[in-house]
């Protein structure tokens, strides 16, 4: 958790103090933001934020959740066809048309990625390493395991946490140099104040998350969220 820092003049510097955030009811109908509405999804995400739910299990349900949010997020891939024999005969059957990325935003978005993995096995994995400084609440990057050469049909950006945005509008500013023809992101808990302001900077990517909170607290932890995700995931309160 955050602790506050103190000015020259004794007042705590609390990023997100005073700082205006749309409402809940603002960010609910943005175009291309998919909100998961899965009854499935509803029933972990209690789990998930409940204060008692352990590393191992809290783990646990991050990747159950990025299995299903994999499951939405890749409902419109492309196919193409394929010629294949059946122990019957041949047919005409589809694959899916060019890869398929996932870039973990580290630490907290490896659960996420290892539910992606579930879904599609062969999915690349391509890391970033982002950390939030949490007096300025700014994404710095820190590790970069992005290849050179791309072939893919699209690229999942995911991170459970949503926040200012500044993690994830990184992230896809990063991802964009790699003209990647499709860029998707994808996350567990919004604040409308993130999802705003993502959707805004980047309008041409699709944004999947499977819930959407109410707001920042004053330093820029969502609220009612779940918590440090990346602590509550490795166990390092
Ligand atoms: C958390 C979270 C996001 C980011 C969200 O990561 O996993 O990456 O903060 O906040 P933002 O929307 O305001 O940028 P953190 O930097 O704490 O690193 P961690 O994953 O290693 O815990
Ligand atoms: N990162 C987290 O892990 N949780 C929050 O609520 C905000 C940022």
């Amino acid at each position: 958790m955050t602790e506050t820092t103190t000015s020259s003049g004794g007042r705590p510097n609390l990023p997100m103090q005073g700082v205006h955030q749309p409402s809940r009811d603002e960010v609910l109908n943005l175009p291309r933001v998919h909100i998961s509405s899965h009854p499935v999804m509803a029933h972990k995400m209690t789990a998930l934020r409940d204060k008692n739910t352990q590393p191992p299990e809290f783990y646990r349900h991050v990747k159950e959740i990025g299995a299903l949010l994999a499951y939405e997020a890749t409902a419109t891939l492309a196919l193409e066809s394929i010629s294949i024999e059946t122990p019957l005969g041949p047919m005409i059957g589809e694959q899916l048309a060019g890869g398929i990325g996932v870039t973990p935003i580290l630490r907290a978005g490896l659960g996420l990625a290892e539910g992606f993995r579930e879904v599609i096995p062969d999915a690349q994995i391509w890391h970033l390493g982002l950390r939030r400084d949490e007096q300025t609440l700014e994404a710095m990057e820190y590790y970069n395991q992005l290849p050179h050469r791309v072939n893919l049909q699209v690229c999942y950006a995911v991170d459970p946490m949503l926040a200012t945005g500044g993690s994830a509008i990184d992230a896809i500013n990063v991802l964009k140099r790699r003209a990647i023809p499709r860029l998707c992101y994808v996350g567990i808990i919004a604040a409308p104040y993130g999802l705003l302001k993502l959707s805004q900077t980047h309008p041409d990517i699709d944004i999947y998350i499977a819930a959407l909170d109410e707001s920042l607290n004053d330093v820029g932890y969502i609220l009612p969220g779940l918590g440090d995700a990346g602590d509550r995931q490795f166990g390092t309160f």
